[in-house]
């Protein structure tokens, strides 16, 4: 039987994404590395340790990457790695960054760079932190040096990391590195200067590099009223969607601040953002008054969960993001979407159907240009420590073996085919046949 096919654009760019701190290892100067020798703060004790050993060597691992068929990566810089001490670069260290985004090149990967993403320097956070205007002032500074040392080998650039999911994690859940001052006006105040910064970064790196693409990675997920609740439960379902996934953008869209930030306009906020970058992991299941905070971890009854009560599997969730952000009018890139899955026995099914989702956001000529699977690798997975594995390769830390797990083999088929096939689907996740590819299941053997 002819195979059916889901064919991508020739041009799509096929990723994963990593971040400095969960890869590079022994980022002793920053915050996360002392929190992490805190007592209770990571899920038993876990340390990052060496990571995955990028900082030595990062070649090893984009070879897999580039074997995998991969055209492009997303990954971090070390912030205080570049600036160790305040108005101090570090020369060695901007060399590294070159030689790695270098190796990029020279394997077809094309590069996406964060410039925040959750770690910051140790002096940052013990003097000035997000709370005061001092930060965004560094943050440009910063912005307008890599811009101005890297920018030549760096085509695609993130301000920052997942704002919204950041300031809850740090300042309200306080299950990140907590600075002195937490609680909602910090939260509030942060989430401005957060704004701030990304503008500051926007327009430092267009300055230098004015055909660079600057954009955030904003993760997004689904708030859904939980089946049969009531109308208090629908109400908080679209005020704690429009917090986390749209309150950012609108904010960037129109240059002020929206509720609950208060009013105002933030100099050169408007329009800085040349795509949106969706970051897309789960749907929550919501209701009112939630029992911890803002937000219960609940999930469909039938859902399928990923490990360690991550989330549920929801793809049709991505394309309804993908819907979301149109209204911004600009190129669409999936910066992160991914699972921990240890065993690997739901990965396969769940980048099928995720990706198919993507390819009828295409089909509708929606303009997805590319996505980046979290993550390339097993990497150190914040106060989860290394409980949860994201990566479509295996590592045992201890070791720093490697393996390529089920789902790696599949997404290289997918990545140098740039196509998702009912083959595909038949031998890595065949019990997706009827639902993707009904009537081509091969006939049964008598
Ligand atoms: C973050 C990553 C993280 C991943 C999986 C995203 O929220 O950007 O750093 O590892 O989700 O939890």
């Amino acid at each position: 039987m002819a195979q059916a096919k889901m064919i991508f654009p020739p041009d799509f760019l096929w990723g994963t994404a990593t971040a400095a701190h969960q890869v590079e290892g022994n980022n002793t100067n920053n915050d996360w590395w002392v929190w992490e020798q805190e007592d209770g703060r990571i899920l038993h004790g876990h340390k990052s340790g060496l990571a995955c050993d990028w900082w030595q060597n990062a070649e090893a691992d984009l070879d897999r990457a580039a074997e995998m068929g991969n055209n492009a990566h997303r990954l971090s810089l070390e912030w205080s790695r570049i600036e160790p001490e305040p108005s101090v670069f570090d020369s060695s260290a901007l060399d590294r960054y070159r030689q790695i985004l270098q190796a990029m090149h020279d394997r077809g990967i094309e590069p996406m760079v964060t410039l925040h993403h959750f770690s910051n320097p140790l002096w940052l956070v013990e003097k000035e932190d997000f709370n005061s205007g001092v930060a965004v002032d560094y943050f440009q500074r910063y912005a307008a040096k890599v811009a101005d040392v890297l920018g030549d080998l760096v085509p695609k650039w993130v301000t920052i990391n997942e704002p919204m999911v950041y300031v809850f994690m740090r300042y309200l859940k306080k299950a990140f590195p907590a600075p002195k001052q937490t609680g909602w006006a910090a939260a509030m105040q942060a989430t401005r200067n957060l704004l701030r910064c990304h503008a500051a970064a926007y327009h430092a790196i267009k300055e230098k590099q004015p055909e660079a693409l600057v954009g955030v990675a904003k993760n997004m997920a689904v708030f859904q009223p939980r089946p049969g609740g009531n109308r208090l439960d629908n109400w908080w379902a679209g005020r704690i969607s429009w917090l986390f996934n749209d309150m950012w953008h609108e904010s960037l869209q129109h240059g002020r601040l929206r509720w609950p930030l208060g009013q105002g306009r933030i100099k050169h906020l408007a329009d800085s953002f040349d795509f949106t970058g969706i970051n897309y992991y789960t749907r929550f299941y919501v209701k009112f008054p939630p029992r911890g905070g803002l937000l219960d971890n609940e999930w469909g009854p039938d859902a399928i969960v990923s490990d360690g009560n991550y989330g549920e599997v929801y793809p049709d969730g991505i394309f309804q993001m993908i819907k979301r952000v149109l209204r911004y009018d600009k190129p669409i890139y999936i910066t992160e979407n991914g699972i921990p899955d240890q065993a690997d026995g739901i990965r396969p099914s769940f980048l099928i159907t995720h990706l198919r989702e993507i390819w009828r956001a295409i089909s509708f000529c929606f303009p997805v240009m590319g996505y980046y699977h979290w993550s390339l690798v097993d990497n150190f997975e914040w106060e989860r420590g290394w409980t949860q594995r994201f990566g479509l390769i295996e590592m045992d830390p201890e070791t720093q073996e490697r393996h390529l797990r089920q789902s790696g083999r599949l997404y290289r088929e997918i990545c140098r085919s740039g196509s998702v096939t009912s083959d595909m689907a038949q031998r890595y996740a065949p019990d997706l046949m009827d639902a993707i590819f009904p009537g081509q299941s091969p006939p049964a053997v008598a």
